[in-house]
């Protein structure tokens, strides 16, 4: 066995079963982790409890707070090749693209650490009505505090970076927490909490259980010793984890699936927009919330792009995690990618037609070839539904109006990619777009500053920026009558 497949005894105590994880590159059986039953859930949060209420973390000075988020970095930066392969076999993700993973993680938790001790309310010199109807002076102010203990659920896709959008805010604000990996993809998080132990963070605040979503992340969503959840994975459970929460009516940050638009208009810069558009879908092999799979294309232009869209997914490089030179991976499971052809194959017997790809690769390992789809109607799952596959949608389309529409013809509103080299065209469909990011002459570009925030049904609250911290903070009022 390789170090992957080592399980730690005290956390393989954590739990009953166990849950065994696949390469997705090679389809290899290359570790376990414990299956965390209701009690392994219960010890976690009583664990996280009680670091809360003692204060150990909450209550140490902003400065040995900020240290050992700080010493927490510069251990993932020393330990970025060792991160970046395990993350590559659990999810499929090419060497490069796992240490991109790595590095924009550390970017997150560089950006949170900085945070601490720049929390704070507002003062207010007020002179209101008093009780007795004469006049009262009061000093009175707001503080910002930690919201308690938080369940953090996070997806397959870009596991290490996904955890640390949750993490490092948490922590920095103060909050104790029980995260809980993907079943598919466990093995980072789990350093996640060896490395913060090793950067000094008190035991128990951080606490990561390893388990099914049906069972270990239902128990954890239902805990009512559990003050908030931020999850993030499919608007299916999101709907399910809005039903579990209202039992001790926790708050919840919600960052749930997406069908975002690319929108190709004839003055756009071809030689930009077809690889910008082109990894828009292609990205992680699609995996990806905010990838862009309905892409618009205006008609004048329409045959020249999607040939150009067909030319470079057919020579995008794809391969295993450890094969060099890869661009493109495999899904991450045989479910995932069964899931995949299934809305590619519904589409294409009622009329879509593949210009490349289309099917499962003839090797080991699960992976799908880079599609380029055409010929949609607006009703396929192809266009209402989140894919998750390396399969893009090209549509036709004729002016501002008619696009317009059909973007924002959608459940979701994750985000929007435009190409376009006119400046007021590209502030109107700023404004008009429904998505919480819009990216002009861009794709899947992202900054730890940069709050992203679902629309409609992309979700509640959001990530990253100021709203990042906020989310895991709580406000109380303090009056001081003079
Ligand atoms: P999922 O939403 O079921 O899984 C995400 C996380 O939620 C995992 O940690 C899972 O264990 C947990 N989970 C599942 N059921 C739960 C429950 N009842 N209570 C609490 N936690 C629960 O996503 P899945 O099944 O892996 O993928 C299915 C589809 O969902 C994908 O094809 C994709 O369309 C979408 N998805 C979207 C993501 C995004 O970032 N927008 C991420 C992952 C999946
Ligand atoms: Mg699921």
């Amino acid at each position: 066995m390789s170090e992957v497949t080592e399980i730690d005894p005290a956390v393989a105590s954590r739990g009953s079963g166990t849950i065994p994880v696949y390469d997705p590159s090679t389809e290899e059986l290359i570790g376990e982790v414990p299956d965390s039953d209701q009690a392994a859930v219960d010890a976690a949060v009583a664990r996280a409890r009680e670091t809360f209420e003692f204060g150990v973390w909450r209550r140490l000075p902003a400065k040995q707070r900020a240290d050992v988020l700080f010493r927490a970095a510069q251990i993932i930066r020393d330990r970025t090749d060792e991160l970046a392969v395990l993350e590559g076999r659990d999810n499929g993700l090419n060497v490069a693209a796992a240490r991109h993973i790595i590095t924009v993680a550390l970017d997150v938790l560089m950006y949170y650490a900085g945070w601490v001790g720049k929390v704070h309310g507002q003062s207010s010199d007020v002179v209101s009505d008093g009780v007795l109807g004469h006049y009262e002076r009061y000093h009175n102010f707001t503080q910002l505090e930690p919201v308690g203990v938080v369940g953090l659920i996070i997806p397959w896709n870009g596991p290490f970076f996904v955890a640390m959008l949750k993490v490092a805010p948490a922590l920095a604000a103060g909050c104790s927490a029980v995260l809980k990996p993907a079943e598919e993809t466990p093995h980072t998080a789990l350093k996640l909490e060896e490395i913060f132990r090793e950067a000094g963070l008190p035991d128990g605040v951080l606490n990561v259980i390893t388990g099914y979503g049906e069972t270990t992340g239902a128990a954890l969503t239902a805990h009512p010793d559990v003050d908030k959840v931020s999850f993030t994975g499919s608007t299916e459970v999101g709907r399910l984890i809005v039903q579990a929460a209202a039992g001790n009516l926790k708050r919840l940050t919600l960052e749930l699936g997406g069908k975002s638009p690319a929108i190709v208009f004839d003055d756009a810069n071809l030689k930009k927009a077809i690889p910008g558009v082109g990894m828009g879908f292609l990205a992680g092999s699609g995996q990806n919330c905010s990838c862009t799979s309905r892409i618009y294309v205006q008609r004048g232009i329409y045959d020249q792009v999607v040939e150009g869209l067909v030319r470079f997914a057919k020579k995008l490089p794809m391969g295993g995690s450890a094969e060099p030179g890869s661009l493109l991976g495999p899904l991450v499971s045989e479910k995932q990618r069964q899931r995949v052809l299934g809305i590619l194959n519904d589409g294409v017997a009622a009329g879509a037609e593949v210009a490349t790809g289309g099917k499962a690769m003839d090797r080991r390992g699960y992976f799908v070839e880079a599609t380029v789809v055409t010929n949609t109607t607006p009703d396929m799952r192809l266009i209402r539904e989140e894919i998750f596959g390396p399969v893009g949608c090209v549509i036709p389309f004729g002016d501002e109006d008619e696009v317009l529409v059909a973007a924002n013809d959608t459940r979701y509103g994750l985000a929007a990619s435009l190409w376009t080299e006119k400046l007021g065209r590209a502030h109107w469909f700023a404004d008009e777009l429904r998505a919480g990011q819009v990216w002009v002459n861009c794709s899947i570009a992202a900054d730890p500053a940069m709050p992203i925030s679902g629309h409609k049904e992309s979700g509640w609250g959001g990530e990253r920026g100021w709203k990042g911290i906020e989310a895991y903070l709580t406000t109380k009022a303090v009056y001081i009558s003079h």
